[in-house]
Parts: structure tokens; C-alpha cells; sequence
């Protein structure tokens, strides 16, 4: 099967990115483009050879021109795949349309507890004891449509948010790369509004954090 062709989105540090490529998946990531000249994952993707753009939302004057703006960088490479990772901007109905089946996203929460920002904190604040993160497929509403993988981790009592989050992306950098992989493998289909895995060992698509810390 030939290679998928991946466009990745970013915003800020890029680690899910990273966690991409280092993946050797069956893809090509033509490109990484962000909508912050500023995001540090830009500097990353271009010392691997990557090329970049960058589509800064300030410089248009809304959202119809920015995403519109944004698509036409995006079909440079014809992908396959759009992967949001750690894109902080809200995309459109009609962008969402277009890209429908093939843009996805990595939320860090167990969807669909804590759609929006401050995932963790909101988790600590709620006294939830398992957190973790979301690999979906995107619809019109905020961090919404057909979940693909989740990780779940334990909350342990006296969790900063910064320990929660740190645990929580260890996590989200095992299931992107393997949400990314199934797709490119063409192991996914939707079937009344559900992702269907088709892996040679289904429960995969359930990752739980190794057990408890004694
Ligand atoms: C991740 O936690 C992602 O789930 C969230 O923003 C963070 C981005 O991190 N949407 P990075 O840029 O991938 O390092």
C-alpha cells in the first residue's frame, strides 16, 4: 500500500508532532504549518527536513479567511490526513465539511468529560480519579466527533496540574502515532457514527497507563 501523504497542524511545542514523526508510520508528513510564526514544534519540524508554513490567524480579518487561507496551504500537498496537534484554533463548519473522515485530534481529556482549555486543572477541580487524553475525529463542535483511541491515567492525590499533565502527555504520545498508523493502514471505517478499528488485537484501541505507582 502506498504511503498516506499528512498535514500537521500546530500551535505551540510540537511534542505530539514529534511523537509523529519518530513513529516510522506507512506516511509522508509533506508539511507542518501553524498558525503562530512563534510556535517553538516549527523549528523542530524544519531541523527534520520538514517543510513549513506558517498561516497566521492574525492576519486575517476572520475566521471563513483564515481557514480559507489555511485550506489552500493545506492542498499544496493533496494529504490524505490532516492531524491537529495541539492546533489551538477553532476550525469552521465549512473547513470541518471539507476535511470530513479525514481531520483528526488530540484532546487531553477522556472525551467527552472537559471538551475546551484548562482540561487539567478542570479534572483536579472535579476530583475525577482517571483522566486522560482523546484521539477523534473532528466535527463542527468544540473537541467533538467519533472518538478513535483514548489512554486513560490515574489522578493520585496531591496531583499538580503540571504532574497530571505530564502524565497524561506520555500518554498522548502512544496514542497519536497509533490512531495516525490504523488510518494510514486503513484499518478505520465509521459505521453509525462510530470509529471501527479493525486491528489484528482490537483491545488497543483501549490504552491504559501502566499500573498504579506503589
Ligand atoms: C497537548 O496536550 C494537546 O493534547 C493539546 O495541546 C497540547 C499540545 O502539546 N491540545 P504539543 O504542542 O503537542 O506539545
Amino acid at each position: 500500500m502506498a504511503d498516506k501523504t499528512l498535514v500537521i497542524l500546530i500551535s505551540g511545542r510540537g511534542s505530539n508532532m514529534e511523537a509523529i514523526l519518530d513513529a516510522k508510520l506507512p506516511a509522508r508528513v509533506a508539511a507542518v504549518v501553524s498558525n503562530s510564526p512563534d510556535a517553538p514544534g516549527l523549528a523542530i519540524a524544519a531541523r527534520r527536513g520538514i517543510p513549513t508554513a506558517v498561516v497566521d490567524h492574525r492576519r486575517h480579518g476572520d475566521r471563513a479567511a483564515f481557514d480559507a487561507a489555511l485550506a489552500a496551504e493545506i492542498e499544496k500537498h493533496a494529504p490524505d490526513l490532516v492531524a491537529l496537534a495541539g492546533f489551538m484554533r477553532i476550525l469552521g463548519p465549512e473547513f470541518v465539511a471539507r476535511y470530513a473522515g479525514r481531520l483528526m485530534n488530540i484532546h487531553p481529556s477522556l472525551l467527552p468529560s472537559f471538551p475546551g482549555l484548562h482540561t487539567h486543572r478542570r479534572a483536579l477541580e472535579a476530583g475525577v480519579r482517571i483522566h486522560g487524553c482523546t484521539v477523534h475525529f473532528v466535527n463542527p463542535g468544540l473537541d467533538d466527533g467519533p472518538i478513535i483511541v483514548q489512554a486513560a491515567v490515574p489522578v493520585f492525590p496531591g496531583d499538580t496540574e503540571e504532574a497530571l499533565a505530564a502524565r497524561v502527555l506520555r500518554e498522548e504520545h502512544r496514542v497519536y502515532p497509533q490512531a495516525v498508523r490504523w488510518f494510514c493502514e486503513g484499518r478505520m471505517r465509521l459505521a453509525a457514527g462510530k470509529v471501527v478499528i479493525d486491528a489484528a488485537r482490537p483491545r488497543e484501541q483501549v490504552l491504559l497507563s501502566p499500573a498504579v505507582e506503589k
